[in-house]
């Protein structure tokens, strides 16, 4: 394949995740929660699909399940054509706290990952490097996780993540706790390593202009029980510019659209 190719992933190949009539329901003390009810969901390869709803909708439900980390009440998961029974490693998981080790620099959180599936000690060596070198991370390798800021320790949490070259990634909230220029950046990072990698990915975020600036596809979740209310298209090509894409008559119109329809549940948050 060409350079082109990688550069600009092409949607609109098989389906990496398959997720067909799932419903989620807990059952606790207090009775019986519907988190998810009927969600239809199919992200072809390559995608970047954004996923926004208003607190306790499910969406934290819905990467679990496709992560094996949650049972389906009913309906099913696929990944790769598999129907998802237990917890994959094929995927690579960043949740809203970078969880790192404290004791551990920033190399060794991020090669975690290949001690904890038994890779090539050289190769993931080499990957983390390139990863390091690919977020910016240059020159703080030997940082201990306390000498970074917010930032910095999510793009660790990055790293780790893609270590072992997932080509889906899974990501709730992980930007949730910075501060908004360093949240800026680190979009227009995410999506640059999306570019280059052609990873699959599916994000969760409260924020309407990230889910807009990244996605392929922006997908609104009602209140408890989830259900989806509105995928929404974003055409506006891979090839994003920050400030331009904000400006953009296409990216205004989508993302009143999804304020729209998350306000329309009287649960913003
Ligand atoms: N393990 C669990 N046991 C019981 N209830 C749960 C569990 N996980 C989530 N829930 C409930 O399911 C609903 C959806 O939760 P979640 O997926 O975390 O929502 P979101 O990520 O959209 O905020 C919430 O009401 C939550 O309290
Ligand atoms: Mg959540």
């Amino acid at each position: 394949m060409t350079s082109t190719f990688m550069e600009q992933p092409q949607v609109g190949l098989a389906p990496v995740v398959d997720i067909e009539q799932l419903s989620v329901k807990f059952s606790s003390k207090r009775g019986e929660v519907t988190a998810l009810d009927n969600v239809d969901l199919t992200i072809p390869k390559g995608e970047f699909l954004s996923i926004a709803g208003p607190s306790g909708c499910g969406k934290s439900t819905l990467l679990k399940v496709v992560a094996g980390l949650t049972q389906a009440s009913s309906g099913t998961a696929k990944l790769r054509d598999t129907i998802v029974e237990g917890p994959r490693r094929d995927i690579g998981y960043v949740f809203q706290r970078a969880a790192l080790l404290e004791w551990r620099n920033v190399r060794g959180n991020i090669l975690i990952q290949a001690e904890m599936r038994g890779m090539d000690k050289a190769k993931a060596a080499n990957r983390a490097d390139m990863l390091i070198a690919m977020t910016g991370l240059s020159g703080f390798e030997n940082a201990m996780p306390h000498e970074l800021s917010g930032g910095m320790q999510q793009r660790v949490s990055l790293c780790r993540a893609l270590l072992h070259e997932p080509d889906v990634l899974l990501m709730d909230e992980p930007f949730g706790a910075l501060d908004a220029l360093t949240r800026e950046r680190m979009n227009i990072e995410l999506h640059r390593i999306w570019r280059e990698t052609g990873t699959t990915v599916i994000l969760v975020t409260h924020s309407v202009a990230e889910a807009v600036f990244l996605a392929n596809r922006v997908v609104v979740m009602s209140p408890r029980p989830g259900r989806i209310l509105e995928t929404i298209n974003v055409p506006l090509g891979n090839d994003r510019d920050y400030g331009d894409t904000m400006e953009h008559p296409e990216f205004v119109r989508i993302a009143a659209r999804v304020r729209d329809l998350l306000g329309a549940t009287h649960a913003s948050d």
